[in-house]
């Protein structure tokens, strides 16, 4: 029968013998596939893994320095890449989705791969896949409609001909779950909610600057706060906000505003194909959206996002 701790031994001997004492790099995204894929593999080979983390400056905020440190602590020799100015730069103008998504995914592979170059003697890349990306990436072989070009971590070096390496193909989310637990991963890091790969680029609505980034982590940042608070946040399978490319008027004291409405979005879903709206508490709502349009500057409306997946996706773009 199934043990996290069975796993975990198998998995590690397995992968002593196929890497002996190669070196391996793996991309770290903050979630839970490649932290837990990080773990697994430093186990077997400690400091012959190297990690690239890298800041496309789409995270939440404060993302960056926490996730270092979490990476720090688990003792991970992990290489954090600050690169949010080049995104930002050719971002510029944009506002299509799917260019946004393909600027952002190109971007990460140059600013990976730029990286990883530099590194000597790397022999293998480490993935995160787990079970059902394998699937989806199997059934969406025929020609079908693209709804959205997914990005993940993990850019190919091509140059540097490394052979692929995936610890979790095998394994479902909670069973990645139990196993990172096995291995000691944070917690903070494994109950994450997931997050797309593009981050915030694809809930920033219309074009992506540094001040409306700035705007969207500050409201976030109070509606991920407060469902912790609120003990709500194991209670939803994922959670954000959305800058809206919207202006409308309102009143602040005495005078007239004119600025930008955010829509919170809060989801229950077992596999993100399909997700339903979470009836989150009116007094939460109501706590949330005061907070939001009394501290962040630059806001003057909340909205809340209730439609259900299908026919809505999860993301706004
Ligand atoms: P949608 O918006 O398609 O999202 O309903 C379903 C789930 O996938 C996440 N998502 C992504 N994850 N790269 C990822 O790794 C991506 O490009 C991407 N786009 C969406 C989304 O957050 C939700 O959990």
């Amino acid at each position: 029968d199934w043990t996290a701790a069975s796993y975990v031994e198998t998995s590690v001997r397995e992968l002593k013998e196929k890497l002996g004492d190669d070196k391996v790099l793996l991309g770290l995204s903050g979630g839970v596939d490649s932290s837990v894929a990080a773990m697994l593999l430093h186990r077997a080979i400690g400091g012959n893994l190297v990690c690239i983390f890298v800041d496309m400056g789409l995270l939440r905020k404060d993302e960056f320095e926490s996730v270092m440190e979490s990476y720090q602590g688990m003792g991970l020799n992990v290489i954090g890449v600050r690169a949010g100015d080049k995104f930002l730069a050719d971002l510029r103008g944009v506002t299509d989705p799917e260019r946004k998504r393909k600027i952002i995914g190109r971007d990460f592979i140059e600013v990976f791969d730029a990286e990883a170059i530099k590194l000597k003697d790397i022999k293998w890349l480490a993935q995160g896949t787990i079970y059902p990306d394998v699937i989806e990436s199997i059934s969406s072989g025929g020609p079908s409609v693209t709804i959205k070009s997914h990005h993940n971590v993990g850019g190919l070096p091509e140059k540097m001909n490394l052979k692929i390496v995936e610890p979790l193909r095998l394994l479902f989310k909670d069973e990645v779950r139990r196993i990172g637990r096995e291995l000691e991963v944070p917690e903070k890091i494994l109950s994450r909610h997931p997050f797309p790969g593009p981050g915030l680029g694809i809930r920033i609505l219309g074009e992506v600057t540094a001040e409306r980034v700035r705007i969207l982590q500050e409201a976030d940042k109070i509606f991920i706060d407060g469902l912790r608070e609120w003990d709500l946040y194991n209670k939803v399978w994922q959670a954000g906000v959305m800058l809206l490319p919207v202006q409308s008027v309102g009143v602040m004291g005495d005078e007239r505003t004119y600025e930008s409405c955010v829509a919170l979005r809060a989801v229950a879903s077992t596999d993100g194909m399909t997700a339903d709206w979470v009836h989150l508490p009116y007094e939460f709502l109501a706590k949330v959206s005061n907070d939001i349009i009394n501290k962040v500057r630059g806001i003057n409306r909340v909205v809340y996002d209730i439609s259900s997946k299908p026919p809505a996706t999860i993301e706004w773009e």
